[in-house]
């Protein structure tokens, strides 16, 4: 996956006076101020954040926003970052209405020159009240908000979109907000395909493959031009919507003759041998990838 084409070219203007140096130096700080839990305050790491996590947020946000079955009309993107969240949007449905809140100005201020005209300065901790929207978005943000109270946003939309990063506390803090949306009567329309309590015995992620440009690969000295982002999500609707359909918690394993799936279904998890002479559905399941549901 790559990004729209005039959001690359934005990013790689805003970047083209980045020394090399600075680059390399700041994406190594923002990989460590993640891994312990901190989050980006300084402007260097702000503007780099834009080659090397943007592309990878947008790309599993992008993925996630897919599994929605009907036209969304407006968004609420609270910790909007850089607008990442309405692009993604955007791209799915062409132009809507939004809201987008971040409360660093400086992350305003690169998301409009971006593109992003719909931003609010706010704290999403302390908003206690939203105007009606139809999906309400938190994209790679729950974890950076301390056990938020999910009741406000879920009262203003039809439907609340939740990505992290497909770790083991990511996975937990999607977790902790399914459990709330489910309690304020919500029901989970992906990826599960119920919503029971989640039986996955370690933490359920998925992962969505984004190209790497030459800026992107110059701060991370990386050479592959390509990258596996593994996100967790949970998208859940105020109307029933859910089909029950399996969903595949990991890559297929193919073997001449038959393919081995791991499904998420109605009563637990479940390993398939899926064989040839299964004609239909064999050729479903060579075919099938990781996340599909099945
Ligand atoms: C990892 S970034 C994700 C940005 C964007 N959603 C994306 O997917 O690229 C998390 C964002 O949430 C914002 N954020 C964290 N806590 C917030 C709060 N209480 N109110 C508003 N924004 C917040 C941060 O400033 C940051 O921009």
């Amino acid at each position: 996956m790559f990004l729209p084409t005039n959001l690359h070219n934005s990013i790689e203007s805003l970047l083209k006076d980045t020394k090399s140096k600075e680059l390399k130096n700041s994406s190594t700080h923002i990989t460590d101020l993640y891994r312990e839990g901190e989050s980006l305050t300084e402007s260097q790491d702000l503007l780099t954040y834009l080659t090397v996590r943007l592309p990878a947020t947008y790309a599993a946000i992008h993925t996630v926003l897919k599994e929605i079955p009907f036209k969304i009309t407006s968004l609420l993107d609270l910790g909007a970052g850089p607008g990442t969240g309405w692009w993604a949007a955007k791209e799915m449905w062409g132009e809507i209405e939004a809201t987008c809140i971040e409360r660093i100005p400086e992350f305003v201020k690169l998301g409009k020159r971006l593109g992003c005209p719909h931003y609010k300065l706010g704290d999403v901790a302390r908003i206690t009240s939203y105007e009606p929207h139809d999906l309400a978005l938190f994209g790679y943000s729950l974890g950076e908000l301390d056990e938020i109270d999910l009741k406000p946003v879920w009262e203003a939309v039809k439907c609340v979109v939740i990505v992290e990063p497909g770790t083991p506390r990511g996975f937990q803090n999607m977790l902790a907000a399914r459990d709330q949306l489910i309690a304020l009567g919500g029901h989970v329309l992906a990826p599960c395909p119920h919503s029971k309590a989640c039986p996955h015995p370690k933490w359920c992620h998925f992962s969505v493959r984004l190209g790497r440009t030459q800026l992107h690969r110059q701060a991370k000295q990386a050479s592959l031009p390509y990258e596996d982002e593994k996100f967790s999500y949970v998208i859940v609707t105020k109307e029933a919507l859910n089909q029950e359909i399996p969903r595949i918690l990991s890559n297929p394993k193919k073997h001449t003759g038959h393919v081995n799936l791991q499904l998420c279904m109605v009563d637990g998890i479940e390993e398939r041998t899926v064989s040839k002479r299964d004609k239909e559905l064999y050729k479903r399941a060579r075919k099938a990838r990781w996340g599909d549901s099945f």
